[in-house]
Protein backbone atom coordinates (compact mmCIF):
# COMPACT_ATOMS: atom_id res chain seq x y z
CA UNK A 1 0.00 0.00 0.00
CA UNK A 2 1.35 3.44 -1.08
CA UNK A 3 1.32 6.70 1.01
CA UNK A 4 -0.42 9.77 -0.57
CA UNK A 5 0.50 13.16 0.43
CA UNK A 6 -1.87 16.13 0.59
CA UNK A 7 -0.74 19.20 1.00
CA UNK A 8 -3.60 21.99 2.27
CA UNK A 9 -2.10 25.80 2.18
CA UNK A 10 -5.19 27.66 3.94
CA UNK A 11 -5.63 31.65 5.06
CA UNK A 12 -5.43 30.53 8.82
CA UNK A 13 -2.66 28.10 8.07
CA UNK A 14 -1.30 25.15 6.50
CA UNK A 15 -2.45 21.63 6.85
CA UNK A 16 -0.40 18.52 5.56
CA UNK A 17 -2.05 14.89 5.40
CA UNK A 18 -0.37 11.54 5.03
CA UNK A 19 -3.12 9.39 3.46
CA UNK A 20 -3.43 5.82 2.57
CA UNK A 21 -4.82 5.05 -1.19
CA UNK A 22 -7.93 4.42 0.65
CA UNK A 23 -8.22 7.62 1.73
CA UNK A 24 -7.62 6.96 5.21
CA UNK A 25 -5.85 9.55 7.26
CA UNK A 26 -2.67 8.25 8.62
CA UNK A 27 -1.03 11.54 9.88
CA UNK A 28 -2.28 14.94 9.68
CA UNK A 29 -0.18 18.09 11.00
CA UNK A 30 -1.33 21.91 10.96
CA UNK A 31 0.42 25.36 11.32
CA UNK A 32 -0.49 28.17 11.85
CA UNK A 33 0.73 31.60 10.84
CA UNK A 34 -1.57 35.46 10.96
CA UNK A 35 -2.85 37.36 8.21
CA UNK A 36 -1.87 41.15 8.15
CA UNK A 37 -4.65 44.00 8.00
CA UNK A 38 -2.84 47.06 7.31
CA UNK A 39 -5.66 48.90 6.81
CA UNK A 40 -9.08 48.34 6.37
CA UNK A 41 -10.42 46.12 3.45
CA UNK A 42 -6.31 44.81 3.02
CA UNK A 43 -4.92 41.66 4.10
CA UNK A 44 -1.80 40.29 3.02
CA UNK A 45 0.09 37.18 3.94
CA UNK A 46 4.15 36.47 3.93
CA UNK A 47 5.06 33.37 1.53
CA UNK A 48 7.82 32.71 4.00
CA UNK A 49 4.96 31.84 6.26
CA UNK A 50 3.32 29.27 3.93
CA UNK A 51 6.75 27.62 2.94
CA UNK A 52 7.71 27.20 6.76
CA UNK A 53 4.46 26.18 7.57
CA UNK A 54 4.75 23.31 4.75
CA UNK A 55 8.41 22.36 5.66
CA UNK A 56 7.40 21.41 9.28
CA UNK A 57 3.99 19.64 8.18
CA UNK A 58 5.89 17.51 5.57
CA UNK A 59 8.63 16.62 7.91
CA UNK A 60 5.87 15.92 10.87
CA UNK A 61 3.39 13.73 8.76
CA UNK A 62 6.67 11.32 6.86
CA UNK A 63 8.98 11.03 10.46
CA UNK A 64 8.76 7.29 11.43
CA UNK A 65 7.15 6.08 7.86
CA UNK A 66 8.54 4.37 4.93
CA UNK A 67 9.21 6.94 3.00
CA UNK A 68 10.22 5.35 -0.15
CA UNK A 69 6.80 4.62 0.06
CA UNK A 70 5.66 7.91 -0.41
CA UNK A 71 3.75 7.84 -4.23
CA UNK A 72 2.97 11.46 -4.48
CA UNK A 73 2.28 14.74 -3.58
CA UNK A 74 -0.41 17.43 -4.44
CA UNK A 75 -1.11 20.77 -3.22
CA UNK A 76 -4.30 22.58 -2.76
CA UNK A 77 -4.22 26.52 -2.27
CA UNK A 78 -6.32 29.40 -1.03
CA UNK A 79 -6.75 31.28 -4.45
CA UNK A 80 -5.65 34.35 -6.06
CA UNK A 81 -3.19 35.10 -3.59
CA UNK A 82 -0.38 37.30 -5.54
CA UNK A 83 3.15 36.60 -5.35
CA UNK A 84 6.12 38.40 -7.18
CA UNK A 85 9.44 37.10 -7.26
CA UNK A 86 12.82 38.92 -8.74
CA UNK A 87 15.71 37.94 -10.97
CA UNK A 88 16.69 35.79 -7.73
CA UNK A 89 13.37 34.11 -6.74
CA UNK A 90 13.24 36.49 -3.64
CA UNK A 91 9.76 37.89 -2.74
CA UNK A 92 9.50 41.25 -3.41
CA UNK A 93 7.00 41.62 -1.23
CA UNK A 94 3.83 40.61 0.89
CA UNK A 95 1.30 38.52 -0.52
CA UNK A 96 -2.04 40.14 -1.56
CA UNK A 97 -4.78 37.83 -0.73
CA UNK A 98 -7.78 36.96 -2.29
CA UNK A 99 -9.76 38.58 0.24
CA UNK A 100 -8.48 42.15 -0.03
CA UNK A 101 -10.73 44.85 -1.44
CA UNK A 102 -8.56 47.07 -2.66
CA UNK A 103 -8.46 47.43 -6.11
CA UNK A 104 -11.88 48.93 -6.83
CA UNK A 105 -10.56 50.85 -8.92
CA UNK A 106 -8.40 48.64 -11.25
CA UNK A 107 -11.35 46.48 -11.54
CA UNK A 108 -12.65 49.75 -13.41
CA UNK A 109 -10.07 49.96 -15.54
CA UNK A 110 -9.70 46.63 -16.18
CA UNK A 111 -13.17 46.48 -17.91
CA UNK A 112 -12.29 49.50 -19.98
CA UNK A 113 -9.43 48.25 -21.12
CA UNK A 114 -11.42 44.91 -22.49
CA UNK A 115 -14.50 45.61 -22.32
CA UNK A 116 -17.40 43.75 -20.07
CA UNK A 117 -18.71 41.53 -22.46
CA UNK A 118 -15.71 40.40 -24.07
CA UNK A 119 -13.60 39.99 -20.10
CA UNK A 120 -16.85 38.11 -19.20
CA UNK A 121 -16.65 35.91 -22.72
CA UNK A 122 -12.75 34.76 -22.42
CA UNK A 123 -12.50 34.70 -17.98
CA UNK A 124 -15.76 33.90 -17.55
CA UNK A 125 -15.88 36.16 -14.88
CA UNK A 126 -16.36 39.97 -14.55
CA UNK A 127 -13.56 41.79 -12.88
CA UNK A 128 -13.42 41.38 -8.97
CA UNK A 129 -11.18 42.54 -6.72
CA UNK A 130 -10.70 39.49 -5.24
CA UNK A 131 -8.93 38.25 -8.47
CA UNK A 132 -5.36 38.09 -9.78
CA UNK A 133 -5.30 40.48 -12.22
CA UNK A 134 -6.69 43.36 -10.62
CA UNK A 135 -3.92 43.31 -7.74
CA UNK A 136 -1.08 43.32 -10.43
CA UNK A 137 -2.71 46.02 -11.89
CA UNK A 138 -2.58 48.10 -8.25
CA UNK A 139 1.21 47.12 -7.85
CA UNK A 140 2.13 48.66 -11.48
CA UNK A 141 0.75 51.26 -10.47
CA UNK A 142 1.30 51.91 -6.87
CA UNK A 143 4.53 49.92 -6.44
CA UNK A 144 6.26 50.53 -10.41
CA UNK A 145 9.74 49.84 -8.92
CA UNK A 146 8.38 46.49 -7.10
CA UNK A 147 6.67 45.53 -10.59
CA UNK A 148 9.98 46.50 -12.31
CA UNK A 149 11.76 44.35 -10.45
CA UNK A 150 9.14 41.28 -10.81
CA UNK A 151 10.14 38.33 -12.62
CA UNK A 152 7.64 35.45 -11.80
CA UNK A 153 4.33 35.93 -10.93
CA UNK A 154 2.63 33.07 -8.93
CA UNK A 155 -0.46 31.95 -6.59
CA UNK A 156 0.04 30.74 -3.03
CA UNK A 157 0.41 26.96 -3.35
CA UNK A 158 2.36 27.57 -6.27
CA UNK A 159 5.09 29.68 -4.67
CA UNK A 160 5.52 26.44 -2.30
CA UNK A 161 6.09 24.09 -5.06
CA UNK A 162 8.70 26.43 -6.50
CA UNK A 163 10.54 25.88 -3.74
CA UNK A 164 9.79 22.44 -3.50
CA UNK A 165 10.69 21.48 -6.73
CA UNK A 166 12.01 24.48 -8.47
CA UNK A 167 9.69 24.68 -11.42
CA UNK A 168 7.16 27.70 -11.97
CA UNK A 169 4.08 25.60 -12.92
CA UNK A 170 0.50 25.90 -12.01
CA UNK A 171 -2.77 24.75 -12.53
CA UNK A 172 -5.97 25.20 -14.44
CA UNK A 173 -8.36 25.67 -11.87
CA UNK A 174 -6.18 27.97 -9.45
CA UNK A 175 -5.20 29.76 -12.14
CA UNK A 176 -8.70 30.25 -13.16
CA UNK A 177 -8.82 32.94 -10.78
CA UNK A 178 -6.46 34.90 -12.31
CA UNK A 179 -8.57 36.51 -14.36
CA UNK A 180 -5.79 36.29 -17.04
CA UNK A 181 -6.91 32.60 -18.54
CA UNK A 182 -9.13 32.12 -21.40
CA UNK A 183 -11.40 29.72 -19.35
CA UNK A 184 -12.28 27.64 -22.41
CA UNK A 185 -9.50 27.36 -23.64
CA UNK A 186 -7.65 25.98 -20.40
CA UNK A 187 -4.61 28.49 -21.35
CA UNK A 188 -3.31 31.99 -20.68
CA UNK A 189 -5.37 34.82 -23.17
CA UNK A 190 -2.92 36.70 -25.21
CA UNK A 191 -5.81 39.40 -25.80
CA UNK A 192 -6.42 39.85 -22.24
CA UNK A 193 -2.24 39.66 -21.43
CA UNK A 194 -1.88 42.77 -24.19
CA UNK A 195 -4.44 44.39 -23.05
CA UNK A 196 -3.43 44.85 -19.55
CA UNK A 197 0.20 44.96 -20.43
CA UNK A 198 1.25 41.87 -18.57
CA UNK A 199 4.26 40.00 -20.20
CA UNK A 200 3.64 36.36 -20.38
CA UNK A 201 7.13 35.49 -19.54
CA UNK A 202 6.15 36.51 -15.83
CA UNK A 203 3.26 33.70 -15.53
CA UNK A 204 3.70 30.02 -14.63
CA UNK A 205 3.18 26.98 -17.28
CA UNK A 206 -0.07 25.57 -16.78
CA UNK A 207 -1.25 22.09 -16.12
CA UNK A 208 -4.49 20.04 -15.78
CA UNK A 209 -4.53 18.98 -11.99
CA UNK A 210 -3.69 15.51 -12.31
CA UNK A 211 -0.46 15.99 -14.37
CA UNK A 212 2.94 15.94 -12.95
CA UNK A 213 4.57 19.16 -12.74
CA UNK A 214 7.95 18.43 -11.31
CA UNK A 215 10.06 16.18 -8.37
CA UNK A 216 10.86 16.88 -5.01
CA UNK A 217 14.44 18.20 -5.04
CA UNK A 218 17.37 17.23 -3.22
CA UNK A 219 17.48 20.37 -0.93
CA UNK A 220 13.72 20.06 0.04
CA UNK A 221 14.11 16.64 0.48
CA UNK A 222 16.96 16.93 2.87
CA UNK A 223 14.58 19.58 5.12
CA UNK A 224 11.48 17.45 4.80
CA UNK A 225 12.31 13.60 5.04
CA UNK A 226 10.26 12.59 1.51
CA UNK A 227 12.23 11.54 -0.86
CA UNK A 228 14.16 13.46 -3.86
CA UNK A 229 12.62 12.41 -7.33
CA UNK A 230 8.88 12.15 -5.39
CA UNK A 231 6.77 13.59 -7.84
CA UNK A 232 4.35 16.61 -7.45
CA UNK A 233 0.84 17.17 -8.79
CA UNK A 234 -0.44 19.92 -10.39
CA UNK A 235 -2.69 20.39 -7.83
CA UNK A 236 -5.86 22.71 -7.18
CA UNK A 237 -6.93 25.76 -6.28
CA UNK A 238 -8.80 24.47 -2.34
CA UNK A 239 -12.26 24.23 -4.20
CA UNK A 240 -11.75 22.40 -6.91
CA UNK A 241 -9.46 20.10 -4.61
CA UNK A 242 -12.30 20.13 -1.77
CA UNK A 243 -14.78 19.16 -4.41
CA UNK A 244 -12.50 16.49 -5.44
CA UNK A 245 -12.05 14.97 -1.96
CA UNK A 246 -15.74 15.29 -1.73
CA UNK A 247 -16.54 13.45 -4.66
CA UNK A 248 -18.10 16.21 -6.19
CA UNK A 249 -16.39 15.16 -9.73
CA UNK A 250 -20.00 14.56 -12.09
CA UNK A 251 -23.22 16.80 -12.97
CA UNK A 252 -25.51 16.95 -10.61
CA UNK A 253 -22.98 17.09 -7.29
CA UNK A 254 -22.25 20.02 -4.72
CA UNK A 255 -20.62 21.07 -1.95
CA UNK A 256 -20.87 23.80 0.41
CA UNK A 257 -17.74 24.48 2.35
CA UNK A 258 -16.96 26.97 5.97
CA UNK A 259 -13.22 27.53 5.79
CA UNK A 260 -11.77 31.29 6.12
CA UNK A 261 -14.08 32.03 3.29
CA UNK A 262 -17.66 29.92 2.49
CA UNK A 263 -18.51 28.42 -0.44
CA UNK A 264 -21.15 26.57 -2.90
CA UNK A 265 -20.00 24.92 -5.55
CA UNK A 266 -21.54 22.88 -8.28
CA UNK A 267 -19.54 20.20 -10.91
CA UNK A 268 -20.46 20.59 -15.08
CA UNK A 269 -19.49 18.62 -17.69
CA UNK A 270 -20.12 22.04 -19.80
CA UNK A 271 -18.98 25.75 -19.14
CA UNK A 272 -21.81 28.06 -17.75
CA UNK A 273 -21.57 31.23 -16.51
CA UNK A 274 -23.70 33.49 -15.25
CA UNK A 275 -24.28 36.36 -17.28
CA UNK A 276 -24.44 38.79 -14.15
CA UNK A 277 -21.11 37.62 -13.05
CA UNK A 278 -22.66 36.91 -9.36
CA UNK A 279 -20.51 33.53 -9.68
CA UNK A 280 -17.72 32.54 -10.79
CA UNK A 281 -16.94 29.43 -13.46
CA UNK A 282 -13.66 28.26 -13.41
CA UNK A 283 -11.61 24.85 -15.08
CA UNK A 284 -12.44 22.03 -12.70
CA UNK A 285 -9.89 19.88 -11.27
CA UNK A 286 -11.38 16.96 -13.88
CA UNK A 287 -9.32 17.19 -17.04
CA UNK A 288 -11.70 18.89 -19.31
CA UNK A 289 -14.71 19.92 -17.18
CA UNK A 290 -15.74 23.30 -15.22
CA UNK A 291 -16.91 24.07 -11.81
CA UNK A 292 -19.59 26.87 -11.05
CA UNK A 293 -18.92 28.49 -7.36
CA UNK A 294 -20.56 31.47 -4.85
CA UNK A 295 -18.38 32.75 -2.59
CA UNK A 296 -19.12 34.54 0.85
CA UNK A 297 -15.70 36.34 1.84
CA UNK A 298 -16.28 36.27 5.81
CA UNK A 299 -17.53 32.79 6.49
CA UNK A 300 -15.50 30.76 8.87
CA UNK A 301 -13.42 34.47 9.33
CA UNK A 302 -16.99 36.00 11.10
CA UNK A 303 -16.88 33.10 13.91
CA UNK A 304 -13.03 33.46 13.88
CA UNK A 305 -13.05 37.25 14.73
CA UNK A 306 -16.18 36.80 17.39
CA UNK A 307 -14.08 34.50 19.01
CA UNK A 308 -10.67 36.27 19.46
CA UNK A 309 -12.92 39.65 20.01
CA UNK A 310 -15.40 38.21 22.21
CA UNK A 311 -14.78 34.95 23.91
CA UNK A 312 -12.04 35.25 26.07
CA UNK A 313 -13.89 33.12 28.58
CA UNK A 314 -14.65 30.13 26.33
CA UNK A 315 -11.05 30.25 25.09
CA UNK A 316 -9.18 30.02 28.24
CA UNK A 317 -12.33 27.32 29.04
CA UNK A 318 -11.75 25.82 26.06
CA UNK A 319 -7.67 25.25 27.44
CA UNK A 320 -8.06 24.06 30.84
CA UNK A 321 -11.12 21.37 29.46
CA UNK A 322 -8.77 20.09 26.42
CA UNK A 323 -11.00 21.16 24.25
CA UNK A 324 -11.67 23.08 21.10
CA UNK A 325 -13.44 26.81 22.06
CA UNK A 326 -15.64 26.35 18.37
CA UNK A 327 -17.23 23.62 20.31
CA UNK A 328 -18.20 25.62 23.48
CA UNK A 329 -19.90 28.16 21.00
CA UNK A 330 -21.71 25.96 19.38
CA UNK A 331 -23.16 24.56 22.48
CA UNK A 332 -24.03 28.25 23.50
CA UNK A 333 -25.54 28.86 20.14
CA UNK A 334 -27.62 25.88 20.80
CA UNK A 335 -29.67 27.14 23.26
CA UNK A 336 -30.29 30.90 21.24
CA UNK A 337 -33.93 29.59 19.09
CA UNK A 338 -33.60 29.42 15.43
CA UNK A 339 -33.81 33.51 14.71
CA UNK A 340 -31.83 34.11 17.38
CA UNK A 341 -34.67 36.28 19.18
CA UNK A 342 -34.76 38.13 16.27
CA UNK A 343 -31.47 38.99 15.18
CA UNK A 344 -29.83 39.24 12.00
CA UNK A 345 -26.09 39.26 11.85
CA UNK A 346 -24.63 40.08 7.58
CA UNK A 347 -21.30 38.68 6.95
CA UNK A 348 -19.58 41.25 4.92
CA UNK A 349 -16.44 41.70 7.19
CA UNK A 350 -14.09 41.66 3.92
CA UNK A 351 -16.79 42.85 1.46
CA UNK A 352 -19.00 40.80 -0.65
CA UNK A 353 -18.67 38.91 -3.47
CA UNK A 354 -22.08 36.79 -4.31
CA UNK A 355 -24.31 38.13 -4.82
CA UNK A 356 -23.40 41.61 -4.24
CA UNK A 357 -19.96 41.69 -5.46
CA UNK A 358 -19.02 45.09 -3.47
CA UNK A 359 -16.03 45.19 -1.81
CA UNK A 360 -17.34 48.59 0.05
CA UNK A 361 -20.02 46.62 2.14
CA UNK A 362 -19.46 45.95 5.67
CA UNK A 363 -21.10 43.55 8.31
CA UNK A 364 -23.27 44.16 11.06
CA UNK A 365 -25.81 43.10 13.64
CA UNK A 366 -29.23 44.43 13.25
CA UNK A 367 -31.82 44.16 15.69
CA UNK A 368 -30.28 43.25 18.73
CA UNK A 369 -32.28 44.56 21.85
CA UNK A 370 -31.76 44.10 25.51
CA UNK A 371 -32.61 41.10 26.19
CA UNK A 372 -29.91 39.33 23.75
CA UNK A 373 -26.98 37.56 24.67
CA UNK A 374 -23.87 36.46 23.71
CA UNK A 375 -25.00 33.19 22.64
CA UNK A 376 -27.58 34.52 20.46
CA UNK A 377 -24.88 36.67 18.91
CA UNK A 378 -23.03 33.63 18.14
CA UNK A 379 -25.72 32.04 16.70
CA UNK A 380 -26.89 34.94 15.03
CA UNK A 381 -23.16 34.79 13.06
CA UNK A 382 -23.84 30.76 11.85
CA UNK A 383 -27.27 31.82 10.40
CA UNK A 384 -25.90 34.90 9.18
CA UNK A 385 -23.30 33.15 7.16
CA UNK A 386 -26.00 30.56 6.46
CA UNK A 387 -27.94 32.82 4.83
CA UNK A 388 -25.08 34.20 2.96
CA UNK A 389 -24.47 31.03 1.96
CA UNK A 390 -28.13 30.58 0.41
CA UNK A 391 -27.58 33.05 -1.55
CA UNK A 392 -25.16 31.69 -3.34
CA UNK A 393 -27.21 28.31 -3.62
CA UNK A 394 -30.28 30.71 -5.05
CA UNK A 395 -27.77 32.04 -8.13
CA UNK A 396 -26.77 28.49 -8.96
CA UNK A 397 -30.42 27.69 -8.84
CA UNK A 398 -31.37 31.19 -11.09
CA UNK A 399 -29.08 29.38 -13.86
CA UNK A 400 -29.89 26.36 -13.66
CA UNK A 401 -27.32 24.09 -12.14
CA UNK A 402 -28.61 21.54 -9.81
CA UNK A 403 -26.97 21.36 -6.53
CA UNK A 404 -29.37 18.70 -4.68
CA UNK A 405 -26.59 16.11 -3.80
CA UNK A 406 -24.87 18.54 -1.18
CA UNK A 407 -22.01 17.38 0.58
CA UNK A 408 -20.93 19.75 3.74
CA UNK A 409 -17.03 20.04 4.39
CA UNK A 410 -14.62 22.58 5.64
CA UNK A 411 -14.46 23.75 9.82
CA UNK A 412 -17.99 25.04 9.88
CA UNK A 413 -18.62 21.63 8.57
CA UNK A 414 -17.37 19.02 11.99
CA UNK A 415 -20.12 21.44 13.56
CA UNK A 416 -23.62 19.08 14.09
CA UNK A 417 -25.44 22.79 14.97
CA UNK A 418 -23.97 24.54 11.57
CA UNK A 419 -24.43 21.29 9.30
CA UNK A 420 -28.45 20.83 10.24
CA UNK A 421 -28.54 24.89 9.55
CA UNK A 422 -27.35 24.43 6.47
CA UNK A 423 -29.78 21.64 5.87
CA UNK A 424 -32.57 23.54 6.95
CA UNK A 425 -32.11 26.43 5.33
CA UNK A 426 -30.95 25.03 1.57
CA UNK A 427 -34.32 22.96 2.14
CA UNK A 428 -31.62 20.04 0.80
CA UNK A 429 -30.34 17.03 2.24
CA UNK A 430 -26.67 17.83 3.40
CA UNK A 431 -24.27 14.70 3.92
CA UNK A 432 -20.94 14.74 5.67
CA UNK A 433 -18.35 12.65 4.33
CA UNK A 434 -16.12 9.96 6.32
CA UNK A 435 -13.36 11.59 5.72
CA UNK A 436 -13.14 15.46 6.90
CA UNK A 437 -10.23 15.79 5.02
CA UNK A 438 -11.87 17.93 2.21
CA UNK A 439 -9.08 19.60 0.16
CA UNK A 440 -6.32 17.70 1.29
CA UNK A 441 -7.40 14.71 0.00
CA UNK A 442 -8.72 16.13 -2.92
CA UNK A 443 -5.05 17.14 -3.08
CA UNK A 444 -3.71 13.71 -2.63
CA UNK A 445 -6.55 12.11 -4.69
CA UNK A 446 -4.38 14.32 -7.74
CA UNK A 447 -1.18 12.89 -6.55
CA UNK A 448 -2.44 9.46 -6.93
CA UNK A 449 -3.31 10.17 -10.68
CA UNK A 450 0.26 11.79 -11.14
CA UNK A 451 1.52 8.92 -9.56
CA UNK A 452 -0.24 6.05 -10.99
CA UNK A 453 -2.19 4.72 -8.07
CA UNK A 454 -5.25 5.97 -9.89
CA UNK A 455 -6.46 5.90 -13.47
CA UNK A 456 -8.24 9.01 -13.21
CA UNK A 457 -9.71 11.35 -10.21
CA UNK A 458 -13.40 9.45 -11.01
CA UNK A 459 -11.35 6.45 -10.12
CA UNK A 460 -9.61 8.39 -6.98
CA UNK A 461 -12.82 9.27 -5.77
CA UNK A 462 -14.38 6.34 -5.80
CA UNK A 463 -12.01 4.39 -3.87
CA UNK A 464 -11.61 7.15 -1.36
CA UNK A 465 -14.54 9.04 -1.04
CA UNK A 466 -17.61 7.66 1.21
CA UNK A 467 -20.46 9.11 2.86
CA UNK A 468 -20.44 9.15 6.59
CA UNK A 469 -23.82 10.71 7.54
CA UNK A 470 -27.05 12.64 6.21
CA UNK A 471 -28.81 15.89 7.64
CA UNK A 472 -32.16 15.92 6.14
CA UNK A 473 -34.08 19.56 6.45
CA UNK A 474 -36.57 19.53 8.97
CA UNK A 475 -39.68 20.91 7.42
CA UNK A 476 -41.10 23.02 10.58
CA UNK A 477 -37.30 24.28 10.88
CA UNK A 478 -37.08 25.63 7.26
CA UNK A 479 -40.28 27.59 7.52
CA UNK A 480 -39.11 29.59 10.07
CA UNK A 481 -35.63 29.58 9.12
CA UNK A 482 -37.37 31.09 5.20
CA UNK A 483 -39.01 34.27 7.35
CA UNK A 484 -35.76 35.26 8.72
CA UNK A 485 -33.99 34.98 5.22
CA UNK A 486 -36.27 37.36 3.91
CA UNK A 487 -35.44 39.87 5.99
CA UNK A 488 -31.97 39.13 5.77
CA UNK A 489 -32.23 39.72 1.79
CA UNK A 490 -33.54 43.00 2.18
CA UNK A 491 -30.58 44.24 4.49
CA UNK A 492 -27.98 44.62 2.24
CA UNK A 493 -30.37 46.61 -0.77
CA UNK A 494 -31.46 49.18 2.81
CA UNK A 495 -27.66 49.41 3.71
CA UNK A 496 -25.97 49.59 0.00
CA UNK A 497 -26.10 53.64 0.32
CA UNK A 498 -24.62 53.60 4.04
CA UNK A 499 -21.73 51.31 3.33
CA UNK A 500 -20.72 53.84 0.50
CA UNK A 501 -20.64 56.79 2.54
CA UNK A 502 -18.74 55.05 5.04
CA UNK A 503 -16.32 53.97 2.41
CA UNK A 504 -15.94 58.18 0.84
CA UNK A 505 -14.96 59.04 4.58
C1 LIG B 1 -12.42 31.55 -4.05
C2 LIG B 1 -11.83 32.31 -2.93
C3 LIG B 1 -11.66 31.65 -1.63
C4 LIG B 1 -10.22 31.33 -1.43
C5 LIG B 1 -9.99 31.06 0.05
O1 LIG B 1 -12.64 32.31 -5.18
O2 LIG B 1 -11.45 33.45 -3.04
O3 LIG B 1 -12.50 30.56 -1.45
O4 LIG B 1 -9.84 30.31 -2.28
O5 LIG B 1 -9.51 29.98 0.46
Amino acid sequence: MKYLIGIDLGTSGTKTVLFDENGNTIKSHTVEYPMYQPRNGWAEQDPEDWYNATVETLRNVVKGIDQEKIAGIGISGQMHSLVMLDENNEVIRPSILWCDGRTAEECREITELIGKDRLIDITANPALTGFTASKIMWIKKHEPENYNRCRHILLAKDYVRFRLTGEYATDVSDASGMQLLDIKARCWSDEVLEKLGIDKALLARVYESPDITGYITENAARLTGVPAGTPVAGGAGDNAAAAVGTGVVTDGKAFTTIGTSGVVFAHTNEMRVDPKGRIHTFCAAVPGEWHVMGVTLAAGLSLKWFRDNFCAEEISTARAMGTDPYYLMDKEAEQSPIGCGKLLYMPYLMGERTPHLDPDCRGGFVGLSAVHTKRDMIRAVMEGVSYSLRDCLEVLREIGVSADDMAACGGGGTSPLWRSMLADIFGVRVKTLASKEGPALGAAILAGVCSGVYGSVREGCERTVKTRSVYEPNAANSAEYEKYYSVYRALYGSLKNVYGLLAEI
